[in-house]
């Protein structure tokens, strides 16, 4: 049978040879769907090779390549991104849309805020009617990044009648205290929470036999536990409100599949936490969705293509669209999950990753 696997194989072969990998030309071959010819090796013969005639390429693009290890970078090593300017579309015509999609009144939390996707979605809720409370590490840029909100939306609507509400707070997402004293400032300052977007996480490449434990920790007290301990202490003040609200968990397309050929640790527990718990706080109108991005241009995937000049190709072959996803291509669908017109949407992963994942 020829499966959608063999066929994804086929056309990885199918492709032209990349700089990374030493390709021959002779990996073009025709696609058909004859079965693969069983090997007549015993188990102890050692390792075997799925196609003899191209023993060199056999599995290459669908591999890991160990040679790719990338550690997060220091704070200081990444520059600050700049708000997306006309978003608000200033001085275009634009047709009223769907009210349900106005995020008005309603205030929100994107935690990892100050940079990257997380600045980006915040802006996008701002735009869409929110207020919204930037938590992350790094407080000085959150509250630059706040002003820098602000004032770009000022530039954006220049009749606005209201300015929205921006604040930034400190919080480290992986520690429990930090996280109660974070949610109590915001709820002291905006008055309540009725949306959190998480996008406060990371990811390194290290060959599992190599990870250093004290990383592979720190890799999951941010990306897990930080999604857990926002998530949860944001529902107690919905509950106790008995408000509905409506969460994203920034996940990974590498939640579903495994990418190539960067070996990553996975963000599976994060697209799964979100099924979970929406199934658990749907009695209280309290909806969880995932958003898993594929791949996205933002200061720190640069850094990684920076220190690995060939994976850039690597990686938009393999991306139908061809191309990397823009920090905006995000706006749309955090307000759409976040507002009413997905209000019987939940325990959905909404993977925004230009078709990568269904190939
Ligand atoms: N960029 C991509 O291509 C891509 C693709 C898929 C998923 N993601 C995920 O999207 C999210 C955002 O990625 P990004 O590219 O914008 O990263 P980024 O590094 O640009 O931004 C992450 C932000 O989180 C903050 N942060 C880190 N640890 C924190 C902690 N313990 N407490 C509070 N804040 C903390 C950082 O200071 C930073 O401002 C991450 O979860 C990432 O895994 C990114």
């Amino acid at each position: 049978m020829f499966t959608l696997r063999a066929f994804r194989t086929a056309m990885r072969t199918a492709r032209p040879a990349m700089g990374m990998c030493a390709v021959a030309p002779a990996a073009a071959r025709p696609i058909h769907s004859t079965p693969m010819r069983r090997s007549t090796k015993s188990e102890n013969d050692g390792p075997d090779t799925a196609d003899p005639e191209h023993p060199e390429t056999a599995g290459s693009f669908a591999r890991t390549d160990a040679t790719v290890t990338v550690e997060y970078p220091e704070d200081h090593e990444l520059p600050s991104s700049a708000p997306v300017e006309g978003a608000g579309r200033a001085g275009v015509q634009v047709y009223p849309t769907l009210a349900t999609f106005s995020l008005q009144g309603k205030v929100g939390v994107v935690t990892g805020g100050a940079r990257g996707l997380g600045l980006v979605m915040g802006q996008g809720m701002v735009v869409s009617g929110a207020d919204l409370a930037i938590v992350d590490l790094n407080k000085e840029e959150g509250i630059k990044q706040a002003e820098n909100i602000i004032e770009t939306f000022k530039a954006d609507n220049p009749n606005a009648k209201k300015l929205p509400k921006v604040t930034a707070h400190y919080a480290d997402v992986g520690d429990p205290e930090s996280v109660d004293a974070c949610i109590a400032e915001i709820i002291k300052e905006h008055g309540k929470i009725d949306n959190l977007v998480t996008s406060a996480g990371f990811t390194e490449n290290f060959e599992a036999t190599k990870y250093p434990i004290d990383r592979m920790r720190k890799l999951w007290a941010v990306n897990v536990d930080g999604t857990y301990l926002f998530a949860t202490a944001v529902a107690r003040h919905l509950m106790e409100r008995e408000s509905k609200g409506s969460m994203v968990f920034i996940g990974s397309m590498s939640g579903s599949i495994v990418n190539v050929p960067q070996p990553q640790a996975a963000k599976a527990a994060v697209r799964h936490l979100a099924a979970s718990l929406a199934v658990e706080w749907a009695h209280a109108g309290i909806r969880v969705n995932c958003i898993s991005p594929g791949y996205m241009l933002t200061a720190l995937t640069q850094k990684i293509l920076d220190d690995n000049p060939d994976l850039k190709e690597k990686w938009t072959s393999l991306i139908p669209q061809g191309k990397m996803g823009a920090p905006e291509d995000l706006m749309g669908p955090v307000t759409f999950l976040l507002s009413n017109a997905s209000d019987y949407v939940t325990g959905a992963d909404l993977r925004v990753d230009g078709g990568y994942t269904v190939t």
